[in-house]
């Protein structure tokens, strides 16, 4: 997945684009590149490495011109190399472009191209694009955009220039791509956050949309060639929001951002003893006590958001609920008919795994309500009704805010089905309501904490294995803190059910294994979890539990404890996971590692 960003306007582009893209790098950043068009020639440079190495190199300041199309990239196809970085230019060198996606029938395109005599310099499937447009351009840059993009099967989002043209044609699909409406200069970018210093005004292009867009003005069009209307959105996000704000890295803001994140995903939604988001699921009364199952599909963190919501539901609504990983659900041929509800959850919105488990879901007939994050994301736009976490704009690569807002939203629903249902007296939906508001201060008694949390990184950074244990609704916990562990610091962690761990896992119990206990005082598995805890100390492991506060059985038989104020059950997953996001991004940091860019790893992974 890559960052692309383009400028029409009456300024310099290479300065306006170099801070744009660097707004996306945490879309990928395998290589960075930049072209622009004066004069009638494309200058163009780019090279291997993050942003700011390769402007060392190449000093992108000197691209003249105020038309120019900029890219950052993830590696999908194609080495990392500088004849493979973006952008792309034709044979002429008179046409250049970036792009985002996967081009799936690039090799027969790059044949028939060879054979008419097209020299390729790069592996990449973007340079067959490229040679395409060039291919078919007889004077008007957006006719032979059109002809090429019908000849394309897979995902694009595309910035294209002509050095004798005064314009910007865009074109997406399946792919992120927004345009933004400045006054006597226009954008495109692959997310908002790049071109927030300049205009909130937003138009969401949608799949198979070309946009022409030239200093005064934009059109957009259909691959048939007719002209399209489409609605200018006003952004309630401002740039400041989109900064670290004085925080050493995004993923500690928006750690520290959670109650704030919270109170977002509450506000105008909760009323003493009445859940308001009738209007946001899209269902009727009668379509909501004819659901009869309930499948939630997601990946990474947010499949753990899902299996979260499990527990609320079963809890609750009295509905089985199965928690899919996207990925495979898009792939099985799954069982689902018009009184199944299809959860899909993303923060993101562009993850393909959940996108395709989305469609698959609909074909077959189920209602889709997606939890999503960024507004516009295809998600958003293709489920039947959407409701936004609302946690802000979301940069490290590691979900953090997002994750603990999707479990909000999650217990809205569950709280909103079970009154509907008539399983919920009155009072304990005041209750329940009650519990959710207390959250907010909760969260931010926790955060106090993180002095006391970086003192007990200071003690594990240097290990090499850890093994994260919970049980009943704090499993996924578990699993979300090892995740949260291993994508930023590297260190391999692994969440099991407790209980589990007598199932192989306490072979690898020993002193350099750091075992993390979720143990907050429940009804229900507390004291099986406190027996789990002996057996790990009785082989010699060292044992940092999750606890309740003024809960001193734990403290007693553990080595290291973080307290968290006590809740209602299924809202305590809420308050475990901060110290297993603060332990993670301290050790991290410790370790010196690129916490808000970790290796390998996309915020949005939107190819396959
Ligand atoms: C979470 O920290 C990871 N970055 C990753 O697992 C992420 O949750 C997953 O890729 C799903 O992303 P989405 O929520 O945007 O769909």
């Amino acid at each position: 997945m890559c960052g692309i960003v383009g400028y029409i306007g009456g300024r310099q582009a290479s300065g306006i684009l170099l801070n744009s893209i660097k707004r996306l790098e945490y879309r990928g950043y395998d290589s960075a590149g930049i072209a622009t068009t004066i004069g009638g020639k494309i200058l163009l440079k780019k090279d291997i490495g993050k942003i700011d190495e390769v402007d060392k190199k190449v000093n992108f300041s000197e691209l003249k011109g105020d038309i120019g199309i900029a890219h950052t990239r993830w590696a999908t196809c194609g080495k990392v190399t500088k004849d493979n970085a973006h952008p792309h230019t034709g044979c002429g060198g008179k046409i250049a472009i970036i792009h985002n996606g996967i081009i799936e029938n690039h090799s027969e395109l790059h044949e028939e191209l060879a054979e008419k005599g097209h020299r390729f310099v790069s592996e990449t499937d973007t340079e067959v694009i490229v040679h395409l447009i060039e291919d078919n351009y007889k004077g008007d840059l957006k006719e032979a955009v059109l002809v090429a993009l019908k000849k394309l099967e897979g995902s694009y989002a595309l910035g294209v220039i002509h050095s004798d043209h005064n314009e910007l044609v865009a074109a997406r699909n399946d792919s992120p791509l927004i345009i933004g409406v400045g006054d006597g200069e226009n954008f495109i970018a692959s997310d908002v956050p790049a071109i927030l210093d300049h205009t909130k005004k937003v138009i969401y292009l949608d799949n198979e949309e070309v946009a022409v867009l030239k200093k005064d003005g934009l059109e957009v069009f259909g691959l048939d060639g007719n002209k399209r209307e489409k609605e200018v959105h006003e952004v309630d996000w401002d740039s400041t929001q989109a900064e670290k704000q004085g925080y050493k890295h995004f993923m500690l803001k928006e750690i520290f951002e959670q109650p704030q994140a919270v109170t977002e995903a509450i506000k105008g939604r909760v009323e003493d003893s009445n859940i308001m988001i009738k209007d946001e699921i899209g269902l009727s009364e009668e379509q909501i006590k004819k659901i009869n199952r309930i499948i939630i599909v997601a990946c990474g963190t947010s499949w753990h958001a899902g299996l979260v919501g499990e527990f609320m539901l079963e809890e609750l609504v009295d509905i089985p609920v199965e928690v899919e990983y996207a990925s495979e659900f898009r792939y099985r041929d799954p069982i689902v008919d018009e009184n199944t509800l299809v959860i899909a959850i993303s923060q993101s919105g562009e993850t393909a795994d959940t996108l395709a488990a989305l469609r698959e879901a609909k074909k077959k007939g189920a209602k889709v309500v997606s939890i999503v994050n960024v507004k516009g994301s295809s998600i958003d736009r293709e489920s039947d009704s959407v409701i936004y976490t609302y946690a802000g704009p979301e940069i490290g690569v590691a979900s953090t805010k997002a994750f603990t807002s999707q479990l909000v939203v999650l217990y809205l629903i569950t709280v909103y089905f079970g009154k509907l249902k008539g399983l919920l007296p009155e009072e304990q939906v005041r209750n329940r309501v009650r519990d959710l508001r207390k959250l907010p201060l909760q969260m931010q008694s926790v955060l106090e904490e993180k002095d006391y949390i970086k003192l007990h990184a200071e003690k594990f950074y240097q290990r090499k294995n850890a093994l994260y244990l919970g049980r009943g609704i704090n499993y996924p916990i578990a699993l979300e803190g090892a995740l949260k562990l291993k994508e930023i610091s590297y260190i391999h962690a692994e969440g099991y059910p407790a209980a589990e761990m007598k199932h192989g896992p306490i072979a690898l119990i020993d002193k350099d294994m750091p075992v993390v206990f979720i143990a907050t005082k429940d009804d229900r598995t507390y004291k099986k979890v406190l027996s789990n805890i002996e057996e790990v100390k009785s082989r010699g492991g060292e044992v940092i539990a999750i606890e309740s506060k003024g809960d001193d059985d734990v403290k007693k038989i553990v080595d290291h404890n973080f307290y968290i104020p006590e809740n209602s059950y299924i809202l305590t997953p809420i308050l475990a996971v901060i110290p297993l996001q603060l332990l993670a991004y301290y050790i991290a940091d410790l370790k010196g590692c690129s916490v808000d860019n970790p290796r390998n790893l996309a915020k949005a992974v939107s190819v396959e």
